[in-house]
């Protein structure tokens, strides 16, 4: 289990390895062109219309009846897309309820394979701790603005499309911690900007309270991305004997 990175004739991959083979291949593919004119743009029309006609990835939950506080949030942003900002915040709590899942993979990972990685595990279980904090944040500040938290948006969807790698990537017991550490820095990456947007949107919306709280949450986001980062880059150096 997590070996370093080693040489070894089981990979196959490459032409190089049988070139008798591979000269066939290249000689065949020469020797019989496309049947068909044209090339790729035919394609491209297709793929073209496909978007044109296309229904879009979901909608935002209209919010259900407005009371007390929510009201006179909502209030505040008339003449705003309030949309934005609930799409915005539904896509962060979707990525922070699976950052936890990520850390609690990752922190597994670690105990388990006993790499001499120079990671730490109370380090790790922080940020477990701080990504589930951030998911209750959101969850409240969504329920400010007369959101329900519980409903999926457009956003959430397609970030959790787009992230669904680095959750294989963590939960695949043959990958090693290094491998682990760049899909985390991965997430952070994408997490950290997210975060960022959260305070300006929250920021300009004149939301004071809401943008505190997200500068506070992108704080603690800042430092999981330089310990991550941190921790890829001796890891590979080290791996690679340099340091
Ligand atoms: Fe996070
Ligand atoms: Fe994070």
């Amino acid at each position: 289990m997590n070996q370093p990175i080693e040489m070894s004739m089981r990979n196959r991959t490459g032409i190089d390895r049988s070139p008798v083979d591979s000269q066939k291949m290249i000689d065949a593919a020469n020797a019989y062109m496309p049947s068909s004119r044209g090339n790729g743009s035919a394609l491209m029309d297709v793929e073209a219309r496909y978007i044109q006609e296309a229904d879009p990835v979901g909608t935002v939950a209209i919010p259900g009846t407005l009371k007390g506080a929510a009201k006179a949030t909502m209030q505040m942003l008339a003449g705003r897309n309030a949309e934005v900002l609930v799409d915005k915040l539904g896509e962060r709590l979707a990525f922070e309820r699976t950052g936890t899942r990520l850390y609690d993979y990752f922190i597994n990972k670690c105990e388990a394979a006993k790499s001499g990685a120079p990671i730490s595990i109370d380090t790790l279980k922080r940020f477990r701790h701080e990504e589930a904090q951030h998911f209750m944040l959101v969850a409240g500040a969504l329920e400010s603005l007369g959101a329900d938290p519980t409903s999926q948006t457009p956003g959430a969807d397609v970030s959790a499309v787009a992230s669904g790698g680095v959750l294989q990537v963590l939960s695949d017991p043959r990958t090693s911690v290094d491998q682990c550490l760049e899909a985390m820095l991965n997430a952070e990456l994408v997490d950290n900007a997210g975060w960022d947007m959260l305070v300006k949107l929250a920021d300009d919306m004149g939301l004071d309270d809401m943008s505190r709280d997200f500068q506070a949450a992108l704080n603690e986001e800042d430092e999981h991305l330089m310990e991550i980062r941190q921790w890829y880059e001796q890891s590979t150096l080290a791996q690679a004997g340099v340091i």
